[in-house]
């Protein structure tokens, strides 16, 4: 039975919640991963060092594993105190910041609404060496839904990168072929993380002929050729690339909802064993590691986590959903054979 063994992964992009929702959820990824970036888009956002400390002890008492560590992001709004937002990257209650365009997604509604606003938030985010993680899409009536991520490069982010040539800049969930080849080409201060269901999915397994709600994620995962040129980009092992699963969860009731269908998927509980599928289908597991493990934390500055864990090649079924105290999540894969095993 083939088995690997890579160095213990980290997960760059996660929702983990608050409340019930986190308790549903945090052990899922805590057994697996050895740390994450935790996205700050709560029902209120995180903007101050008092709400960032308090969520990352919320989220190490309710782990399941006591070396779990969670970074959180500052979200930016176009009114961020910026005398608190320099002293949460000094005391590193913040990692970094998140950019979230307003009404681009789950709970940005107090996101930026001008660019231009954006740029004193930015000057400390460079004099501080400190990330700027960006949900990549140009809302306008005028943008096809499946064009967010190319206008928000072509009017945005190179207005950024020509500013700001020192600013450490993460694409989250990149999922075009535009957008890969962007960061490709791009300077050693700009990489991506990629979701494993921008890797498996596509347009028609979320619009065919009526919406299928559990797979509608924000930015929307697109053609084929966009997932070949995805595939092609992280299996290749490029260190522009690592893992963020954004593992997105939300309650059954919200996405089968018929007047607002929440974007987000959860995929967390099967997030390393579907990576691992993706990489064997390319012929190029020897580089899954790279993605998981190594990639992320240079690019971040941070050490590589010393543990290893083992997959092995073994078939199960996820379970349909993640049920907990009142708490229902429809599971990414749910209900479908896993072809891959942590042991
Ligand atoms: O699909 C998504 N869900 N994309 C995001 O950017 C946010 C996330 C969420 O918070 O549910
Ligand atoms: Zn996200």
């Amino acid at each position: 039975m083939k088995i690997i063994s890579i160095l213990q992964p980290d997960d760059w992009h996660l929702h983990l919640r608050e409340g019930y929702m986190l308790d549903a959820v945090v052990q899922y990824s805590s057994k697996i991963f050895s740390r994450c970036i935790a996205m700050p888009n709560l029902t209120l956002p995180i903007t101050s060092s008092k709400i960032a400390k308090d969520y990352k002890k919320e989220i190490q008492l309710k782990s399941s594993s006591k070396n779990f560590e969670a970074f959180i992001p500052c979200y930016l709004t176009d009114d961020i105190d910026l005398n608190e937002f320099s002293k949460g990257l000094k005391n590193s209650s913040f990692f970094g910041a998140k950019f979230y365009p307003i009404k681009a997604t789950t709970n940005s509604s107090y996101g930026i609404s001008d660019i231009e606003k954006l740029y004193p938030a930015l000057e400390i985010l460079e004099e501080n060496n400190s990330p700027l993680l960006i949900h990549g899409e140009k809302i306008s009536p005028d943008i096809d839904i499946f064009d967010r991520e190319k206008y928000f490069i072509d009017d945005e982010l190179q207005n950024i990168l020509k500013r700001f040539n020192n600013l450490k800049i993460v694409l989250e969930h990149v999922s075009s072929e535009y957008g890969a080849d962007f960061i490709t080409e791009s300077g050693p201060n700009i990489a991506a993380t990629v979701t494993i269901h921008h890797l498996t999915l596509t347009k028609k397994d979320v619009f065919n002929g009526k919406i299928n709600p559990h797979n509608y994620c924000m930015p929307v995962v697109k053609n084929e050729q966009d997932l070949v040129s995805l595939r092609k980009h992280v299996c290749s092992g490029n260190k522009k690339f690592f893992l963020g699963t954004d593992s997105a969860p939300h309650d059954v009731k919200d996405k089968e909802s018929t007047h607002n269908i929440k974007a987000g998927i959860f995929s967390a509980p099967v997030a390393i064993e579907m990576y691992a599928s993706v990489f064997e289908e390319e012929d190029k597991i020897h580089n899954l590691e790279k993605f998981s493990s190594i990639n992320g934390a240079d690019f971040y500055d941070l050490p590589h986590n010393s543990h290893t864990i083992k997959l092995k090649k073994d078939e199960w079924i996820n379970p349909e959903f993640t049920s907990y105290n009142g708490v229902k999540i429809k599971n990414f894969m749910g209900g479908k054979k896993i072809n891959w095993k942590v042991v």
